[in-house]
């Protein structure tokens, strides 16, 4: 039998469905069981594995999956060792510090001794570190901007998109670290006879892309 690329998405979230779509506009269409953790593909040798955001980087780097379809924050977030074989346009986001509206903001200086709700460790650290500015940070995994509001911190760092959570919390972007989009990434373990098939699957990723241009 012949051997089947492993491919990692999104279980759930935003990339999940832009993800599935680039796959289908390539002509790889996955019975979709929803509740299924594990797909195949019907006309194209791969299997998708359905994971959380986070794990996707130690998948990738222990060569359980050969490639994965992940947001660039995430990569950078959890080690920037892993290799991309294609930034693919979708989920455009930036990773940006921000504060409470009223609050006076002059530089990343204003930031030193101050605490931050984050998902985002490693990125604000090493940003910050930059200035020479060291913060507490807090972590958290989800619905971070509701934190200076709650008084578990003076700002937060997170995933800006629409704006519209900032928004709705009373929130300003006060610095932008880094801008992110979805990105095919590759395993250094892959082998021979899959990095055939990702050849293929990345050619029609590409045709796919000139398309939506
Ligand atoms: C993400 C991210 C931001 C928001 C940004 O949260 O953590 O909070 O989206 O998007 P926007 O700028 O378009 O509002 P998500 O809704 O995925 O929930 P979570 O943080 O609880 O995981
Ligand atoms: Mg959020």
């Amino acid at each position: 039998m012949t051997k089947k690329i492993r491919i990692a998405i999104q279980k759930s979230g935003r990339l999940n469905e832009d993800s599935l779509q680039i796959l289908k506009d390539c002509g790889v269409s996955i019975d979709n069981g929803r509740d299924q953790l594990k797909a195949n593909a019907a006309n194209f040798p791969l299997e998708v594995f359905y994971l959380r955001n986070g794990d996707i980087p130690q998948y990738l780097r222990d060569g359980v999956v050969d490639i994965a379809i992940i947001g660039e924050n995430v990569l950078i977030e959890k080690g920037d060792d892993i290799a991309i074989a294609q930034k693919l346009g979708f989920s455009k986001c930036r990773v940006s510090l921000a504060v409470p509206k009223g609050t006076k903001y002059d530089s990343v200086k204003d930031f030193e001794g101050k605490k931050i709700a984050t998902s985002y460790p490693n990125t604000v650290l090493g940003y910050l570190s930059q200035f020479n500015v060291k913060a507490d940070l807090h972590i958290i995994n989800g619905s971070v901007e509701i934190a200076p509001n709650i008084g578990l911190a003076d700002a937060i760092c997170d995933i800006v998109s629409s704006g519209s959570t900032l928004f709705k919390n009373g929130l300003k972007e006060v610095e932008v670290m880094l801008k992110s989009e979805a990105v095919l990434a590759v395993s250094s373990k892959i082998d021979t006879e899959r990095q055939e098939i990702l050849d293929k699957l990345l050619f029609r990723i590409q045709s796919v892309l000139k398309g939506r241009d």
